[in-house]
C-alpha cells in the first residue's frame, strides 16, 4: 500500500462572509496574531512528513504564492536592520514547502475544488485539509490519521463532538464504533437539523483519501448551494469502499467567520506571553466600560 505524501488545501472560496476582507486576498491569509491562517496548517502537513502541498487556489492566489517563496528584498532589508531572528522566519516559510499551485476556474464547491487536484495528485491516495480551519497539536492529530490510513488503506475522516445548537453548520456523520478510538462511516449528512442528526459527530475538515474520490467527485451533482459537495462525493465512496473515523481532542477553531475568527484570535492572543497581560487589562477596561454605562 502506498504511503501518503500528498496534501490538497483548497483555498478558492469566495469567502463571502468575510467581505469586503477578502475582496482580493483570500480568507485563509487572514492573520491569526501576525500568522496566516493557512501557515499553522501547512506547518502541521510539513511536520508529519507530507513531502508536495498542493492549493487549489482563485483569482486572488498571488498572496498564497508569494508567502510560500523567497522575498529578496525583504530579506535585504531585514539583514541591513540587524533583524536576524525576523530574517530567518521569513526564509523559513519559503524553505519549508515544495508548492504546486493548481487553479479552480470557477467557484463549483468545494468538492470541485478538490477534484482540481487530481492531475497533481494523480494515482496515490492524499490527504486533504480545509484552509480554514486551524486544530491545535494539529501533528498530533494528522498522525493518528496517517496510522488509520496505514492499518485499513481506506479513506479516513476526523469528527469532533459538537453542541447540538452547532450541529447545522456541519456534516455529521452516522457511525459505528469499532474500538476506543476507531469508527465506521455508516452514512454522512450535511448540515441537518438537530433533530434529522444521526449523532453530534461533526466533520472537522481533515480527510485522508484514496484517489477512488476522484470517479466519484466526476459523477457528484451540485447539490447544496448548487455546490459540487465533498460530503455527496463521500456518501458515493461509501457504496464502493469503507471510510473510518476516529475522534479529534485537540480543540478545533473555525476561522471561517468574523465571530469564530476572533474567537480563534482572542483564544491565541491569550496563550502569547507577549500580549497576554495587556490584552487581559485592554478587554477587562472595555467590560467595566460596557458595565458602566448599561
Ligand atoms: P467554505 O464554504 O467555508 O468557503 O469552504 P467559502 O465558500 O470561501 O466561504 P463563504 O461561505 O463564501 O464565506 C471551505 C473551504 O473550501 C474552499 C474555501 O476556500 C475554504 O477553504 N473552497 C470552497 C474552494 O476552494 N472552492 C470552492 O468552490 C468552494
Amino acid at each position: 500500500m502506498r504511503e501518503i505524501r500528498k496534501a490538497v488545501l483548497p483555498v478558492a472560496g469566495w469567502g463571502t462572509r468575510f467581505l469586503p476582507a477578502t475582496k482580493a486576498m483570500p480568507k485563509e491569509m487572514l492573520p491569526i496574531i501576525d500568522k496566516p491562517i493557512i501557515q499553522f496548517i501547512v506547518e502541521a502537513l510539513i511536520n508529519v512528513g507530507i513531502e508536495n502541498v498542493i492549493f487549489v487556489t482563485g483569482r486572488h492566489k498571488k498572496a498564497i504564492e508569494n508567502h510560500f517563496d523567497y522575498n529578496h528584498e525583504l530579506e535585504e532589508h531585514l539583514k541591513k536592520a540587524g533583524k536576524e531572528k525576523l530574517l530567518k522566519e521569513v526564509v523559513q516559510i519559503a524553505n519549508m514547502v515544495n508548492p504546486i499551485y493548481v487553479r479552480q476556474k470557477e467557484q463549483l464547491g468545494l468538492g470541485h475544488a478538490v477534484l482540481m487536484a487530481e492531475p497533481a495528485v494523480s494515482n496515490e491516495p492524499f490527504l486533504v485539509a480545509l484552509g480554514d480551519i486551524i486544530i491545535e497539536n494539529e501533528e498530533e492529530e494528522l498522525k493518528k490519521m496517517l496510522k488509520l490510513f496505514r492499518k485499513y488503506g481506506n479513506s479516513i475522516i476526523a469528527l469532533m463532538e459538537v453542541p447540538e445548537s452547532e450541529i447545522s453548520k456541519y456534516g455529521i456523520a452516522k457511525v459505528r464504533e469499532l474500538d476506543n478510538e476507531t469508527f465506521i462511516i455508516e452514512d454522512l449528512i450535511e448540515k441537518p437539523s438537530p433533530e434529522e442528526a444521526p449523532s453530534n459527530l461533526a466533520i472537522v475538515g481533515r480527510y485522508a483519501f484514496t484517489p477512488t474520490i476522484f470517479e466519484k467527485l466526476k459523477t457528484t451533482k451540485p447539490g447544496r448551494g448548487g455546490e459540487i459537495q465533498l460530503t455527496d462525493a463521500m456518501k458515493l465512496l461509501l457504496e464502493d469502499e469503507a471510510i473510518y473515523a476516529y475522534k479529534v481532542n485537540n480543540p478545533v477553531y473555525d476561522t471561517g467567520n468574523p465571530l469564530d475568527y476572533l474567537r480563534t484570535v482572542i483564544t491565541f492572543a491569550f496563550k502569547r506571553e507577549d500580549i497576554n497581560g495587556k490584552l487581559r487589562d485592554f478587554l477587562k477596561g472595555i467590560l467595566n466600560e460596557e458595565r458602566t454605562l448599561s
